[in-house]
């Protein structure tokens, strides 16, 4: 494994002295490693100690007016190849959850263009706190690569989950991370090179402040295809509405909620070589939206006017920079075959995914669907959503390279 710069982060714990060891490991297997120590975590190790095991100076302050001169702290966060945070504090996890900025640790967590590793270690309560838990979830959505703590017992005298994993384990987790790099920069995936734009989930389209018009779809189809797409190494483009998944790794996922929404984002999104416009789009959205809610006691119920949304598919499909494979889905109830091939026609989409959505399909795990392009009808027995993907997805590379 070639050496690598690492940013490492040293939150407030009493697992600080395990990054001492850390550093130690780190530095044995070739990487430089560059030490930043929060207010925190100077109360457990010192700057000296860190600074004499990395064999680098520590940064400890945002307002250190010599040192932003030198390199100044977005440099800092950017120079290097991975940011780690260990440990990192259940305050310090909160802070990059909210994007709170406040010290030098903060400010280059949130001014980074760079993966960031964070090895969480605290007291068993507040590692099972909901409120961490939310703060965990929402940074695995922003891509923020957690490392699940260790069980056993702790120094407060509990026992659970909450400690800092053995130093070793850490730097195989980094370790890992950039053999899985290298794999993903390989050339010979079938997609590398390509760029594909996705779409999933439903829109919303919004009543008043309280109240929206939604489906049921879950996300998960178009999630599973944009995962197999970066997976075959192509760069994509995730166009996600409302849904309560996490981001596959080495997406760009870009959260909507209306129709109107989701066509700017695909617009901002191009060009492409493929798109697989997987979203359940509301046809409609109310033709005048209410800034205020509307109360029983405003009269009669309320009659929804409704205008028609935007069709993102069809639209892309007609353009003149449109992708070279644009993929409709085509969620049908009854005479599925039938509409799919009027729909593919009608909205000049290369090719239409169908599917019988009359079952629980929607948010379920499997999926029966009929390939419908110009030269015929495939269909493929009921398998789950992933391995619909998976299939999608060579049928996929293997057009794109054809042409
Ligand atoms: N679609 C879209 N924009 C819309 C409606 C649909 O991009 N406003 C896309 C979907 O992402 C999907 C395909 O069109 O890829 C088919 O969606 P579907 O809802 O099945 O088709 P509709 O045109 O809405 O036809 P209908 O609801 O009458 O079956």
């Amino acid at each position: 494994m070639p050496s690598k710069r690492i940013l490492l982060i040293v939150g407030g714990g009493i697992a600080a002295y395990k990054a001492c060891e850390l550093i130690r490991l780190m530095a044995r297997s070739g990487h430089e490693v560059t030490c930043v120590l929060t207010a925190g975590g100077a109360q457990f190790v010192t700057a000296m100690t860190l600074a004499a095991l990395s064999g680098n100076r520590v940064h400890t302050s945002l307002w250190d007016a010599g040192e932003e001169a030198e390199i100044g702290h977005i440099q800092l966060s950017r120079a290097a190849d991975l940011v780690v945070v260990c440990p990192a504090s259940a305050d310090l996890l909160a802070k990059m959850a909210a994007g709170i900025c406040d010290d030098l640790a903060t400010t280059l967590l949130l001014a980074t263009d760079k993966r960031v590793l964070a090895v969480p270690a605290m007291n068993v309560r507040m590692w099972q706190h909901a409120a961490t838990r939310r703060n965990v979830a929402r940074l695995d959505g922003d891509g923020v690569i957690v490392m699940p703590p260790d069980e056993g017992p702790m120094a407060c005298g509990e026992f659970g989950p909450g400690r800092l994993p053995e130093p070793a384990q850490i730097l195989a987790r980094i370790e890992e991370l950039w053999a899985s790099d290298h794999d993903a920069a390989r050339e010979d995936r079938p997609l590398a090179g390509r760029h594909l734009l996705v779409t999933a989930g439903p829109t919303y389209e919004r009543i008043d402040p309280v109240r929206y018009l939604a489906n049921r779809s879950s996300g998960k189809q178009g999630f599973a295809i944009a995962a197999a797409a970066a997976a075959a190494g192509a760069r994509v483009t995730l166009v996600a509405g409302p849904v309560g998944l996490t981001t596959p790794p080495g997406i760009e996922r870009i959260d909507v909620e209306s129709a109107d929404e989701m066509a700017r984002a695909v617009d901002g999104a191009l060009p492409a070589d493929c798109a697989v416009m997987v979203a359940a789009v509301a046809d409609w959205r109310l033709a005048e939206t209410s800034g205020r809610k509307l109360k029983k006691d405003d009269g009669p119920p309320p009659t929804l006017d409704l205008a028609e949304n935007p069709d993102i598919l069809a639209d892309l499909a007609g353009r003149a920079d449109r992708p070279r494979l644009v993929i409709g889905f085509a969620a049908e109830t009854h005479d599925v075959l039938d509409h799919a091939i009027a729909k593919r026609a009608r909205k000049n989409a290369d090719w239409i995914v169908a599917n019988d959505v009359s079952g629980d399909v929607m948010g379920g795990e499997v999926n029966a669907v009929h390939l419908v392009r110009a030269k015929g009808v495939e269909s493929w027995p009921p398998m789950p959503k992933s391995e619909v993907a998976r299939r999608l997805v060579d049928a996929i590379a293997r057009e794109l390279a054809d042409g």
